[in-house]
Protein backbone atom coordinates (compact mmCIF):
# COMPACT_ATOMS: atom_id res chain seq x y z
CA UNK A 1 0.00 0.00 0.00
CA UNK A 2 3.18 2.72 0.93
CA UNK A 3 4.58 1.74 -2.11
CA UNK A 4 1.58 2.61 -4.30
CA UNK A 5 1.14 5.63 -2.31
CA UNK A 6 4.90 6.13 -3.10
CA UNK A 7 4.76 5.66 -6.91
CA UNK A 8 1.55 7.45 -6.57
CA UNK A 9 3.37 11.02 -5.89
CA UNK A 10 6.52 10.25 -7.29
CA UNK A 11 4.81 9.87 -10.75
CA UNK A 12 2.93 13.14 -9.90
CA UNK A 13 5.60 14.96 -8.89
CA UNK A 14 7.31 14.03 -12.25
CA UNK A 15 4.48 14.95 -14.20
CA UNK A 16 4.45 18.25 -12.29
CA UNK A 17 8.09 18.77 -12.85
CA UNK A 18 7.47 18.52 -16.71
CA UNK A 19 4.68 20.75 -16.82
CA UNK A 20 7.04 23.20 -14.62
CA UNK A 21 9.87 22.78 -17.19
CA UNK A 22 7.69 23.57 -20.34
CA UNK A 23 5.85 26.22 -18.83
CA UNK A 24 9.78 27.50 -18.12
CA UNK A 25 10.96 27.04 -21.43
CA UNK A 26 7.72 28.73 -23.14
CA UNK A 27 8.46 31.33 -20.72
CA UNK A 28 11.66 31.29 -22.06
CA UNK A 29 11.04 31.36 -25.74
CA UNK A 30 8.71 34.25 -25.26
CA UNK A 31 7.79 36.57 -28.29
CA UNK A 32 6.94 40.15 -27.44
CA UNK A 33 2.93 40.36 -28.29
CA UNK A 34 3.78 43.69 -29.12
CA UNK A 35 6.91 42.26 -31.85
CA UNK A 36 7.67 45.21 -33.99
CA UNK A 37 7.46 44.06 -37.72
CA UNK A 38 10.53 46.26 -38.43
CA UNK A 39 13.88 46.22 -36.70
CA UNK A 40 14.23 49.05 -34.31
CA UNK A 41 17.68 48.95 -34.70
CA UNK A 42 18.24 48.79 -37.81
CA UNK A 43 21.05 50.90 -39.20
CA UNK A 44 21.82 52.37 -35.77
CA UNK A 45 26.14 51.91 -35.78
CA UNK A 46 26.67 50.93 -31.46
CA UNK A 47 23.80 48.04 -32.13
CA UNK A 48 25.54 46.98 -35.86
CA UNK A 49 28.74 47.16 -33.36
CA UNK A 50 27.70 45.13 -30.59
CA UNK A 51 25.53 43.04 -32.61
CA UNK A 52 28.78 41.89 -34.72
CA UNK A 53 30.59 41.00 -31.79
CA UNK A 54 27.75 38.68 -30.59
CA UNK A 55 27.19 37.03 -34.05
CA UNK A 56 30.78 36.26 -34.08
CA UNK A 57 30.49 34.12 -31.36
CA UNK A 58 27.15 32.94 -31.41
CA UNK A 59 26.49 32.41 -35.16
CA UNK A 60 29.45 32.85 -36.86
CA UNK A 61 31.07 28.89 -35.93
CA UNK A 62 28.00 27.50 -38.21
CA UNK A 63 27.21 30.57 -40.65
CA UNK A 64 30.89 31.75 -41.49
CA UNK A 65 32.52 34.95 -40.26
CA UNK A 66 30.65 36.23 -43.39
CA UNK A 67 27.38 34.92 -42.94
CA UNK A 68 27.68 33.09 -46.26
CA UNK A 69 27.33 29.94 -44.50
CA UNK A 70 29.55 26.67 -43.55
CA UNK A 71 28.01 24.24 -41.63
CA UNK A 72 24.73 26.36 -41.60
CA UNK A 73 23.51 27.95 -44.53
CA UNK A 74 24.02 31.29 -46.09
CA UNK A 75 22.00 33.86 -44.33
CA UNK A 76 23.42 36.87 -46.39
CA UNK A 77 20.43 36.63 -48.63
CA UNK A 78 17.38 36.22 -46.47
CA UNK A 79 15.59 39.34 -46.96
CA UNK A 80 16.62 39.22 -50.63
CA UNK A 81 13.94 35.67 -50.38
CA UNK A 82 11.25 37.44 -48.80
CA UNK A 83 12.17 37.03 -45.53
CA UNK A 84 10.70 39.74 -42.65
CA UNK A 85 12.50 40.82 -39.94
CA UNK A 86 9.98 39.51 -37.24
CA UNK A 87 10.32 35.93 -39.06
CA UNK A 88 13.94 36.38 -38.30
CA UNK A 89 13.39 37.06 -35.11
CA UNK A 90 10.85 34.35 -34.76
CA UNK A 91 13.53 32.11 -36.19
CA UNK A 92 16.56 33.51 -33.83
CA UNK A 93 14.84 33.07 -30.57
CA UNK A 94 13.22 29.59 -31.44
CA UNK A 95 15.62 28.32 -33.56
CA UNK A 96 14.24 25.71 -35.66
CA UNK A 97 13.58 22.61 -34.57
CA UNK A 98 14.63 18.79 -35.20
CA UNK A 99 17.43 20.73 -37.11
CA UNK A 100 21.22 22.20 -35.85
CA UNK A 101 19.69 25.63 -35.57
CA UNK A 102 19.62 26.22 -32.16
CA UNK A 103 16.90 28.35 -29.95
CA UNK A 104 18.52 31.62 -28.29
CA UNK A 105 16.42 31.47 -25.48
CA UNK A 106 16.22 34.30 -22.21
CA UNK A 107 16.85 35.40 -20.47
CA UNK A 108 20.66 35.22 -21.97
CA UNK A 109 19.80 36.29 -25.40
CA UNK A 110 17.47 39.64 -24.67
CA UNK A 111 15.00 41.07 -27.28
CA UNK A 112 17.40 43.80 -28.12
CA UNK A 113 20.81 41.04 -28.50
CA UNK A 114 18.90 39.66 -31.36
CA UNK A 115 17.98 42.91 -32.87
CA UNK A 116 21.57 44.01 -32.44
CA UNK A 117 22.24 40.62 -34.40
CA UNK A 118 20.13 40.99 -37.27
CA UNK A 119 21.01 45.14 -37.70
CA UNK A 120 24.57 43.56 -38.56
CA UNK A 121 23.52 40.39 -40.22
CA UNK A 122 21.26 43.38 -42.85
CA UNK A 123 24.85 45.33 -43.19
CA UNK A 124 25.85 41.71 -45.09
CA UNK A 125 22.55 41.31 -47.03
CA UNK A 126 23.28 41.05 -50.64
CA UNK A 127 20.72 40.66 -53.63
CA UNK A 128 20.14 36.54 -54.84
CA UNK A 129 23.57 36.15 -56.72
CA UNK A 130 23.63 32.54 -57.47
CA UNK A 131 22.72 32.21 -60.84
CA UNK A 132 20.93 28.95 -60.75
CA UNK A 133 22.72 26.29 -63.10
CA UNK A 134 21.97 22.89 -63.92
CA UNK A 135 18.76 20.88 -64.28
CA UNK A 136 17.17 19.26 -61.69
CA UNK A 137 14.90 16.89 -63.62
CA UNK A 138 18.61 15.32 -64.66
CA UNK A 139 20.45 15.57 -61.19
CA UNK A 140 17.25 13.94 -59.83
CA UNK A 141 18.02 10.81 -62.28
CA UNK A 142 21.30 11.06 -60.72
CA UNK A 143 20.86 11.28 -57.58
CA UNK A 144 18.43 7.91 -58.10
CA UNK A 145 21.56 5.74 -59.54
CA UNK A 146 23.96 7.04 -57.06
CA UNK A 147 22.83 8.20 -53.90
CA UNK A 148 19.21 7.20 -53.02
CA UNK A 149 20.47 3.86 -51.64
CA UNK A 150 21.72 5.82 -48.68
CA UNK A 151 19.46 8.92 -48.30
CA UNK A 152 16.05 9.36 -47.47
CA UNK A 153 14.01 12.19 -49.75
CA UNK A 154 10.78 12.43 -48.49
CA UNK A 155 10.69 9.04 -47.08
CA UNK A 156 12.05 7.37 -49.85
CA UNK A 157 15.44 5.91 -50.05
CA UNK A 158 17.85 4.58 -47.90
CA UNK A 159 19.42 5.33 -44.24
CA UNK A 160 22.99 4.83 -44.02
CA UNK A 161 23.35 8.71 -44.60
CA UNK A 162 21.62 11.65 -43.33
CA UNK A 163 18.14 12.64 -44.67
CA UNK A 164 18.29 15.01 -47.13
CA UNK A 165 14.73 16.54 -47.59
CA UNK A 166 15.82 19.56 -46.44
CA UNK A 167 19.25 20.24 -47.13
CA UNK A 168 18.72 22.39 -50.05
CA UNK A 169 17.75 25.14 -46.56
CA UNK A 170 20.50 23.38 -44.61
CA UNK A 171 23.54 23.49 -46.69
CA UNK A 172 24.91 25.93 -48.81
CA UNK A 173 25.69 24.44 -52.46
CA UNK A 174 29.22 24.79 -51.98
CA UNK A 175 28.98 22.43 -48.95
CA UNK A 176 27.45 19.89 -50.66
CA UNK A 177 29.58 20.21 -53.91
CA UNK A 178 32.34 19.56 -51.31
CA UNK A 179 30.81 16.46 -49.45
CA UNK A 180 29.87 15.23 -52.54
CA UNK A 181 33.45 15.25 -54.31
CA UNK A 182 34.89 14.11 -50.74
CA UNK A 183 36.73 16.96 -49.19
CA UNK A 184 35.00 17.60 -46.04
CA UNK A 185 37.32 16.44 -43.81
CA UNK A 186 35.29 15.87 -40.25
CA UNK A 187 32.05 13.42 -40.37
CA UNK A 188 28.62 14.57 -39.11
CA UNK A 189 28.01 13.36 -35.30
CA UNK A 190 25.91 9.89 -35.78
CA UNK A 191 27.79 9.10 -39.56
CA UNK A 192 31.22 8.54 -37.83
CA UNK A 193 32.34 5.74 -39.94
CA UNK A 194 33.43 2.72 -37.20
CA UNK A 195 34.80 -0.64 -38.11
CA UNK A 196 33.92 -3.75 -34.88
CA UNK A 197 36.35 -6.78 -35.30
CA UNK A 198 34.64 -9.53 -33.64
CA UNK A 199 36.34 -12.29 -31.33
CA UNK A 200 36.30 -14.45 -34.39
CA UNK A 201 37.86 -11.87 -36.75
CA UNK A 202 35.00 -10.94 -38.54
CA UNK A 203 35.29 -7.13 -39.78
CA UNK A 204 31.59 -5.19 -39.21
CA UNK A 205 31.81 -1.57 -40.68
CA UNK A 206 28.69 1.09 -40.03
CA UNK A 207 28.44 4.71 -38.84
CA UNK A 208 28.03 5.05 -35.26
CA UNK A 209 25.23 5.71 -34.07
CA UNK A 210 26.01 6.08 -29.67
CA UNK A 211 28.86 4.92 -27.62
CA UNK A 212 29.91 4.58 -23.85
CA UNK A 213 32.55 3.51 -22.07
CA UNK A 214 30.97 -0.10 -21.86
CA UNK A 215 28.95 -0.21 -25.04
CA UNK A 216 29.15 0.75 -29.23
CA UNK A 217 26.04 1.36 -31.41
CA UNK A 218 26.13 1.23 -35.00
CA UNK A 219 24.24 1.12 -38.41
CA UNK A 220 26.03 -1.18 -40.54
CA UNK A 221 25.95 -1.19 -44.25
CA UNK A 222 22.48 -3.37 -44.34
CA UNK A 223 21.07 -0.63 -42.29
CA UNK A 224 20.57 -2.93 -38.91
CA UNK A 225 21.32 -0.97 -36.18
CA UNK A 226 23.52 -3.02 -33.67
CA UNK A 227 24.74 -2.98 -30.12
CA UNK A 228 27.61 -4.35 -28.86
CA UNK A 229 29.64 -4.76 -25.86
CA UNK A 230 33.31 -3.66 -25.77
CA UNK A 231 34.43 -6.59 -24.12
CA UNK A 232 32.77 -8.62 -26.52
CA UNK A 233 34.58 -7.25 -29.25
CA UNK A 234 38.22 -7.53 -30.52
CA UNK A 235 38.51 -4.14 -31.61
CA UNK A 236 36.48 -0.70 -32.33
CA UNK A 237 38.24 1.90 -34.63
CA UNK A 238 37.62 5.00 -35.97
CA UNK A 239 38.14 5.33 -39.30
CA UNK A 240 39.67 8.12 -41.36
CA UNK A 241 37.64 8.00 -44.10
CA UNK A 242 33.64 8.95 -44.42
CA UNK A 243 31.30 6.23 -44.83
CA UNK A 244 29.99 7.96 -47.72
CA UNK A 245 32.08 7.08 -50.98
CA UNK A 246 33.98 10.11 -53.26
CA UNK A 247 32.25 10.78 -56.37
CA UNK A 248 35.41 12.46 -58.41
CA UNK A 249 35.21 14.04 -61.77
CA UNK A 250 35.63 10.23 -62.90
CA UNK A 251 32.39 9.14 -61.51
CA UNK A 252 30.57 12.50 -61.92
CA UNK A 253 31.45 14.87 -64.36
CA UNK A 254 30.89 18.61 -63.41
CA UNK A 255 27.94 19.44 -65.67
CA UNK A 256 26.12 16.20 -63.95
CA UNK A 257 27.22 17.59 -60.45
CA UNK A 258 25.63 20.75 -61.31
CA UNK A 259 22.27 18.82 -62.48
CA UNK A 260 22.69 17.20 -59.01
CA UNK A 261 23.45 20.67 -56.72
CA UNK A 262 20.16 22.04 -59.14
CA UNK A 263 18.30 19.19 -57.23
CA UNK A 264 19.83 19.48 -54.19
CA UNK A 265 19.43 22.90 -53.59
CA UNK A 266 15.74 22.88 -54.23
CA UNK A 267 14.98 20.28 -51.63
CA UNK A 268 13.48 22.57 -48.90
CA UNK A 269 11.40 20.14 -46.92
CA UNK A 270 8.41 21.55 -45.16
CA UNK A 271 8.42 25.05 -43.86
CA UNK A 272 10.50 25.31 -40.70
CA UNK A 273 7.65 25.50 -37.70
CA UNK A 274 6.47 28.99 -37.76
CA UNK A 275 5.71 30.01 -33.83
CA UNK A 276 2.47 30.95 -33.42
CA UNK A 277 1.74 35.14 -32.47
CA UNK A 278 2.00 35.00 -28.87
CA UNK A 279 4.76 32.22 -27.64
C1 LIG B 1 25.14 24.82 -34.55
C2 LIG B 1 24.98 25.54 -35.80
C3 LIG B 1 24.22 26.85 -35.83
C4 LIG B 1 24.35 27.95 -35.00
C5 LIG B 1 25.27 28.13 -33.82
C6 LIG B 1 23.45 28.95 -35.54
N1 LIG B 1 22.78 28.46 -36.63
FE1 LIG B 1 21.40 29.45 -37.72
N2 LIG B 1 21.01 27.75 -38.79
C7 LIG B 1 21.74 26.58 -38.72
C8 LIG B 1 21.16 25.60 -39.64
C9 LIG B 1 21.65 24.18 -39.89
C10 LIG B 1 20.05 26.24 -40.25
C11 LIG B 1 19.09 25.62 -41.28
C12 LIG B 1 17.97 24.97 -40.53
C13 LIG B 1 16.92 24.38 -41.45
O1 LIG B 1 17.10 23.23 -41.85
O2 LIG B 1 15.96 25.10 -41.74
C14 LIG B 1 20.01 27.60 -39.71
C15 LIG B 1 19.06 28.55 -40.07
C16 LIG B 1 19.13 29.88 -39.73
C17 LIG B 1 18.28 30.92 -40.24
C18 LIG B 1 17.12 30.72 -41.22
C19 LIG B 1 17.55 30.93 -42.62
C20 LIG B 1 16.36 30.91 -43.55
O3 LIG B 1 16.59 30.88 -44.77
O4 LIG B 1 15.23 30.90 -43.09
C21 LIG B 1 18.68 32.09 -39.69
C22 LIG B 1 18.10 33.49 -39.93
C23 LIG B 1 19.77 31.79 -38.80
N3 LIG B 1 20.02 30.43 -38.85
C24 LIG B 1 20.45 32.73 -38.04
C25 LIG B 1 21.33 32.40 -37.02
C26 LIG B 1 21.87 33.36 -36.08
C27 LIG B 1 21.60 34.84 -36.12
C28 LIG B 1 22.65 32.64 -35.21
C29 LIG B 1 23.38 33.17 -33.99
C30 LIG B 1 22.59 33.94 -33.04
C31 LIG B 1 22.62 31.25 -35.63
N4 LIG B 1 21.80 31.15 -36.72
C32 LIG B 1 23.32 30.22 -35.01
C33 LIG B 1 22.82 26.35 -37.89
C34 LIG B 1 23.23 27.18 -36.85
C1 LIG C 1 27.21 4.34 -49.22
C2 LIG C 1 26.27 5.33 -48.75
C3 LIG C 1 26.24 6.71 -49.39
C4 LIG C 1 26.11 7.04 -50.73
C5 LIG C 1 26.03 6.11 -51.93
C6 LIG C 1 26.01 8.48 -50.77
N1 LIG C 1 26.09 9.00 -49.51
FE1 LIG C 1 25.97 10.98 -49.01
N2 LIG C 1 26.37 10.51 -47.08
C7 LIG C 1 26.53 9.24 -46.57
C8 LIG C 1 26.95 9.31 -45.18
C9 LIG C 1 27.24 8.14 -44.26
C10 LIG C 1 27.02 10.71 -44.88
C11 LIG C 1 27.51 11.35 -43.58
C12 LIG C 1 28.97 11.36 -43.89
C13 LIG C 1 29.92 12.09 -43.05
O1 LIG C 1 29.57 12.98 -42.28
O2 LIG C 1 31.09 11.73 -43.26
C14 LIG C 1 26.65 11.43 -46.10
C15 LIG C 1 26.56 12.81 -46.20
C16 LIG C 1 26.06 13.50 -47.30
C17 LIG C 1 25.79 14.91 -47.35
C18 LIG C 1 25.97 15.91 -46.20
C19 LIG C 1 24.68 15.99 -45.44
C20 LIG C 1 24.74 16.96 -44.30
O3 LIG C 1 23.71 17.09 -43.63
O4 LIG C 1 25.77 17.60 -44.09
C21 LIG C 1 25.34 15.21 -48.61
C22 LIG C 1 24.91 16.56 -49.14
C23 LIG C 1 25.34 13.96 -49.33
N3 LIG C 1 25.78 12.95 -48.49
C24 LIG C 1 24.95 13.83 -50.65
C25 LIG C 1 25.12 12.67 -51.39
C26 LIG C 1 24.96 12.61 -52.82
C27 LIG C 1 24.52 13.77 -53.70
C28 LIG C 1 25.25 11.33 -53.19
C29 LIG C 1 25.26 10.76 -54.58
C30 LIG C 1 26.13 11.38 -55.54
C31 LIG C 1 25.56 10.58 -51.98
N4 LIG C 1 25.48 11.42 -50.92
C32 LIG C 1 25.86 9.21 -51.94
C33 LIG C 1 26.35 8.06 -47.26
C34 LIG C 1 26.23 7.95 -48.63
Amino acid sequence: MRWTYLALSVMLLSAAHAAAQQQQQELYLRIPADLPSKNPLEGDPEAIKAGMGAYRVRCADCHGMDARGIRGPDITQVWARGRTDDALFRTIRHGVPNTEMPAFPLPRTSDMDIWRILAYLKTMATPVTDTPRGDSTAGERVFATNCLACHLVNGRGGRLGPDLSRVGVARTRAHMARQIRGTVADFRTGYEPVVLTTPGGQQIQGVKKNEDLFSVQIMDTRERIQGYLREDLRGVANVKISAMPTFGPDKLSDAELDDLLAYLTALQGQEPQVANENR
